[in-house]
């Protein structure tokens, strides 16, 4: 309980937050800096995929075999660790492995690791360990829709498909690769008709979601969005 001139009050609730889109949309960077202006913990679910599709080529598990896969993930430690500016720090089986999820032979198998059922039921069922404490921004492709139906504030963030090209070839870059716009973009039109045509938990924006395009708007403002429409909920 706070006091306020001398009343008790509740105090401010802790906001549950997700955030859903397509690759390159912008989620992983506001997602996280709302986490940082809020100071809550952020969670991104695409670097769990991540780091299990990153394990299972390391080891030469068949991607496409949902057993195997899910009993390689029944034996994997998955820690996500908030680093500086929250910018996550991601530990598979206690080695870090941050810097070696977003390569071009991850980004080519996680979504077919992100398709099977039984590796999305384990996943979900961890996520929303880490939500129950209230306090958190997840960004993902079925948080709004699955994972936390129940979200205080849901957001669906979207652009179009050449900034979000855009936008990976420059993170790509970052790390060292140089990739073609054009084989760029035809990869992540790909990849969103896999994540929203697939059978279980397929990429859909909530019935709820604030639905924010960040095509021509800079971090800044849809941050700024962003914010307004979770101090709404705050107290
Ligand atoms: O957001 P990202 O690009 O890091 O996601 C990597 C892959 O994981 C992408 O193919 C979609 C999938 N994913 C998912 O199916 N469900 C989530 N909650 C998060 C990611």
């Amino acid at each position: 309980m706070a006091l306020l001139n001398g009343r008790a009050t509740m105090p401010c609730k802790r906001l549950v937050i997700a955030f859903d889109g397509p690759a390159g949309a912008g989620k992983s960077t506001v997602a996280r800096l709302t986490a940082k202006e809020l100071g809550y913990l952020y969670l991104d679910t695409g670097a769990m995929y991540r780091a299990l599709a990153l394990k299972a080529l390391t080891q030469g598990v068949d991607l496409r075999d949902q057993e195997q896969l899910s009993a390689l993930l029944g034996k994997t430690a998955i820690e996500l660790e908030q680093g500086r500016d929250h910018v996550l720090r991601v530990y598979l089986d206690g080695r870090e492995v941050s810097d070696l999820l977003r390569t071009p032979e991850v980004n080519a198998s996680v979504s077919l690791v992100a398709e099977f059922p039984d590796i999305r039921s384990e996943m979900v069922m961890r996520q929303r360990a880490v939500a129950k404490r209230g306090g958190v921004v997840m960004d993902g492709r079925d948080i709004g829709t699955v994972v936390l139906p129940d979200a205080d504030v849901k957001f669906f963030l979207t652009a179009s498909l050449r900034a979000r090209a855009q936008r990976r070839q420059i993170d790509l870059k970052a790390l060292g690769y140089e990739v073609d716009l054009a084989q760029l973009a035809a990869d992540i039109e790909h990849r969103d008709a896999l994540d929203s045509s697939r059978a279980h938990s397929p990429l859909r924006q909530a019935d709820d979601a604030v639905l924010v395009d960040t095509t021509e708007a800079g971090v800044e403002a849809v941050l700024e969005r962003i914010l307004r429409e979770c101090r709404k909920h705050v107290c």
